[in-house]
């Protein structure tokens, strides 16, 4: 079985890396990590709280998701910015979380 990782920046932290779990989304990654709770709507895309942005890997992503152009225009998306509750990647990945 292959292990793939995401590394993570934050502001106030140095980037760290953790395993991925390619069968849910960036957002339960991160609260199977205890990084963050879910998001306020629960991961149904409602809240727009969720935001990361992809550094790297963002080729092996789904593309986004209609409920997500609401929140972003296509410039960020183009650059990265995505809902980590409907973001789901197969390869590594890295990607902010902003404050
Ligand atoms: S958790 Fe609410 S939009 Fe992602």
């Amino acid at each position: 079985m292959n292990e793939y990782f995401f590394t993570l920046s934050a502001s106030d932290s140095p980037e760290k890396k953790y395993p991925l779990n390619t069968a849910y989304s960036l957002l339960n990654n991160l609260t199977f990590n205890h990084i963050t709770s879910k998001g306020k709507c629960g991961g149904k895309a409602v809240c727009g709280c969720c935001r990361i942005q992809i550094t790297s890997g963002q080729d092996k992503c789904n593309p986004p998701l209609a409920e997500e152009k609401v929140y972003f225009t296509q410039i960020e998306l183009d650059q990265g910015w995505r809902l980590a509750c409907q973001t789901y990647c197969l390869r590594n990945i890295a990607f902010n979380l902003p404050d």
